[in-house]
């Protein structure tokens, strides 16, 4: 009897048991992949929170820089309207009449006086890079914003480098 039965119970508790493992093997491919699926979407957060702030970082940046630019680019339209003729396109100037922009130590030093002879022109002597002239430039009737504009123009043109951008306050503050 106990013979007969026991195959039976062996049969029975062997499919019991691997009714169980199924189970078991749901419920643990289910908590896997539950972990995966939070780990892999945490990275994703992670992920696109560092390129949210990269890009938060480099548009300050390009912010910065597009100011600059922007300016350069309505100052060479400035240059070429009004300054060209005299100072020419290389910024060279004529020696001994229309003085130099291009490597100019009276434009680099004398920061201030420059955006003055550019908003309310120029007359007396001056020297520039050892040359002396005394000669007239006659004021152009810019606004403070043309000034500004083709001051950082100047500046960043023909090799000239500028520590700081020249801003429209600052042509403002210079008063006759
Ligand atoms: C009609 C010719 C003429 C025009 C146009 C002219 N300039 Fe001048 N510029 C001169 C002369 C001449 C001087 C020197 C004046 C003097 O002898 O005192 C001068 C001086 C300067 C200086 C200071 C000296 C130097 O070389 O660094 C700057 C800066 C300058 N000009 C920028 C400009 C800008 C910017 C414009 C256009 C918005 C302009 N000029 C338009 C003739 C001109």
């Amino acid at each position: 009897m106990v013979i007969f039965i026991l195959p039976w119970k062996e049969k029975e508790l062997k499919e019991l048991l691997l009714i169980n493992m199924k189970n078991h093997i749901h419920l643990l491919s289910f908590t896997l992949f539950f972990f995966v699926s939070c780990t892999s979407l945490e990275k994703k957060k992670v992920a696109e929170n560092s390129t949210k702030n990269s890009i938060v970082i480099s548009d300050n940046h390009s912010k910065e820089k597009t100011e600059l630019q922007k300016s350069i680019m309505r100052g060479k339209n400035v240059y070429s309207g009004f300054c060209m003729q005299c100072h020419l396109p290389d910024g060279k100037g004529v020696p001994g009449n229309f003085p130099p922009l291009a490597g100019s130590d009276w434009l680099t030093d004398k920061r201030s006086e420059s955006i003055y002879a550019v908003k309310f022109g120029q007359t007396g002597e001056i020297i520039v890079n050892g040359v002396k002239y005394n000669n007239v430039m006659a004021p152009m009737g810019l606004n403070d914003e043309e000034v500004a504009d083709v001051m950082n123009y100047i500046m960043n043109s023909w090799g000239n480098t500028q520590d700081q951008m020249v801003t429209v306050d600052e042509v403002k503050d210079v008063k006759k």
